[in-house]
């Protein structure tokens, strides 16, 4: 066993059989898709709202986009599954009211999928709090040994002072739960931000700041420079110069390498029949290149659902020179209870709090 494989929450173990790819690419796409209850909102879309999710999820599954988050998936997702043929889909949490509006389809699948509420919310203008709003995470699985967190997430709407506070809070509550959760982990964020980097107050910058990622857009289309002036997309949008409030960032990490190659509005992509618009927002595709590290491989997860997550993942990839192993440390009687390592330059990882699993 090298110390290289011991990286993540639970143990890893070694990978055996075929050799993986250690190179690929995939593409994501957000996408509000307007599914408020048509007498609550029209969301300025014409037509009739079952047959427009119909078509929506038609073109998911034309256009095959790897990992679609969706915003206001509310009360006409049944449609959207209907014509939507993604081999992995998340359950609905339930209508305007009752659920977050917040799905994922993919052609990989996942594990660790969870639902958590905002902290704060404002009735200020929009109504926010009437159904409980938040973020998703799940652990995707693009590929052998490639493990990407993947965020979705919806903050609060508008410009009035209780929505300014919430969704700064929102923003924050992401970003701490990427320190936590995702400590060492390539990362994706997209979703509906409700922000624009000229909303200064929001700060969207946390996610590089504070998460260390990347927003494609600035990257690749605006030239690495963060805008301080507002430029609006119309709909569809003609350009990928202008903003919008739905955002992408992205970050790698010492085991996968990714690189943000393309970023598009797909608006023109996404019409009715008739030419009309599908949503009142410019979905976002965005490509992406990943390569595994020369010096570390990762090993699918495995373990109990106890514990809190760790990684020693940040520690090993900051030293230079061998990560030989000189001692691998067991604890425990009926139950195992700590793995340690010790490298040969005297570095000692220990787990604690493993899942209580009983020795075999
Ligand atoms: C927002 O409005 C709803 C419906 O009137 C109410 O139930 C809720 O308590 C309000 N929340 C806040 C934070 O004002
Ligand atoms: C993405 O991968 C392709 C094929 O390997 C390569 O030609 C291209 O330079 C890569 N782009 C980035 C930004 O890494
Ligand atoms: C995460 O998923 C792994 C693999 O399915 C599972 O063993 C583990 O219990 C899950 N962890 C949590 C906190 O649910």
């Amino acid at each position: 066993m090298r110390a290289s494989q011991i990286i993540s929450a639970v143990l890893a173990t070694t990978t055996t059989g075929v050799l993986a790819a250690t190179s690929g690419t995939f593409d994501v796409l957000t996408i509000n898709v307007a599914g408020l209850p048509a007498i609550f909102n029209s969301n300025d879309v014409p037509g009739d709202k079952a047959t427009n999710a119909r078509t929506i999820g038609a073109y998911f599954s034309e256009y095959g986009y790897d990992i679609i988050n969706m915003q206001e998936d509310f009360n006409y997702h049944a449609y959207i599954y209907e014509t939507d043929a993604h081999p992995f889909r998340t359950p609905t949490s339930g209508g305007a009211a009752i659920g977050s509006g917040l799905n994922t389809v993919a052609n990989f699948d996942w594990i660790n999928f969870s639902r958590t509420k905002w902290n704060t919310c404002s009735n200020d203008s929009g109504a926010d709090c009437l159904t409980p709003k938040g973020f998703t995470f799940m652990r995707v699985n693009v590929d052998d040994g490639v493990w990407v967190d993947v965020y979705n997430l919806h903050t609060d709407a508008g410009t009035a002072a209780g929505d300014l506070t919430a969704r700064n809070s929102n923003l924050q509550q992401v970003a701490d739960y990427i320190d936590t959760w995702s400590k060492g982990n390539a990362v994706l964020v997209f979703g509906d931000t409700n922000s624009r980097y000229t909303r200064t107050s929001d700060q969207i910058r946390v996610f590089s700041t504070q998460n260390g990622m990347t927003d494609p857009w600035v990257q690749l289309v605006r030239g690495g420079v963060v805008p301080t002036t507002e430029t609006i997309c119309a709909n569809p949008s003609t350009t990928n110069y202008c903003e919008t409030v739905d955002k992408v960032f992205y970050r790698g990490s010492p085991v996968v390498n990714l690189a943000a190659t393309e970023f598009s509005y797909e608006s023109s992509k996404f019409l009715q029949a008739d030419g009309n618009i599908l949503s009142d927002h410019n979905p976002i595709r965005v490509n992406f290149n990943w390569s595994l590290s020369n010096k570390f491989r990762q090993s699918n997860y495995w373990g109990g659902p106890h514990g809190t997550w760790f990684t020693d993942l940040p520690t090993l990839s900051g030293k230079s020179g061998s990560l030989k192993t000189s001692k691998i440390t067991f604890r425990g009687g009926s139950r195992l209870d700590s793995v340690g390592l010790t490298l040969a330059d005297g570095t000692a990882l220990r787990t604690e709090e493993l899942a209580a699993r009983p020795l075999l």
